[in-house]
């Protein structure tokens, strides 16, 4: 948590592999599965929240959105060690993040999001994006790597490549980096979330 915190105060991003242990990553990955055989994925769409619009050019992930009041004891487990982060990040660097938002996200084989922010315009904003990663055994050969540009702003200059991989997580500075998930070669788990302001 404490390295988190301090690749985001140097960098504004940061990247943690086995950020959590792999039984509590597999549970979560094993909950995320069931919701996706059972249907209750949607194809996720772009713009405005309250009217998105499906855009595989765009994105081709399907998104089922975490609901705390339905959320099974290990996605609950998540959600608190969401809330501990959410509270130092506030203790270290004055955010004010009011609450967390976010879903599971499958990305079927093919499919990737192109470059992007993960700020909307309108609504309370989204400031530090969260993503833990669900895959196991992923291979370089597999795709779907986290292309983040590490220069705020910017979309032309230097970026890493992260690979997926189970109990990575992922965070960063909501409105500053480009990102973009690359054509993911073989089926892709996740759990994105933003901390947003009122
Ligand atoms: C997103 C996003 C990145 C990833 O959902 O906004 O950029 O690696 N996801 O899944
Ligand atoms: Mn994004």
């Amino acid at each position: 948590m404490e390295e988190v915190l301090t690749k985001i105060e140097r960098n504004g991003w940061s990247c943690m592999p086995n950020f959590i242990g792999v039984s509590e990553s597999l549970a979560l990955l094993r909950a995320c599965e069931a919701s996706f055989d059972q249907g209750e994925f949607r194809q996720a769409g772009v713009g405005r929240r309250g009217n998105p619009e499906v855009r595989q050019e765009i994105r081709g992930d399907h998104v089922l959105w975490i609901d705390p009041a339905t959320t099974s004891p290990q996605q609950k487990v998540w959600l608190e060690t969401l809330e501990t982060l959410r509270l130092a990040l506030n203790r270290r660097f004055f955010l004010g993040l009011d609450h967390y938002e976010g879903h599971f996200a499958i990305y079927p084989h093919g499919a990737f999001y192109k470059a992007h922010l993960d700020r909307h315009e309108g609504s309370s904003e989204r400031i530090v994006t969260t993503i833990l990663y669900l895959n196991e055994d992923w291979q370089p050969g597999d795709g779907g790597e986290l292309k983040l540009w590490t220069t705020p702003g910017d979309t032309e200059g230097e970026f890493v490549l992260i690979e997926p991989r189970l109990g990575t997580l992922v965070c960063f500075l909501s409105g500053d980096f480009w990102h973009e998930v690359m054509p993911a070669r073989k089926i892709r788990a996740s759990i994105t979330g933003w901390f947003r302001q009122r």
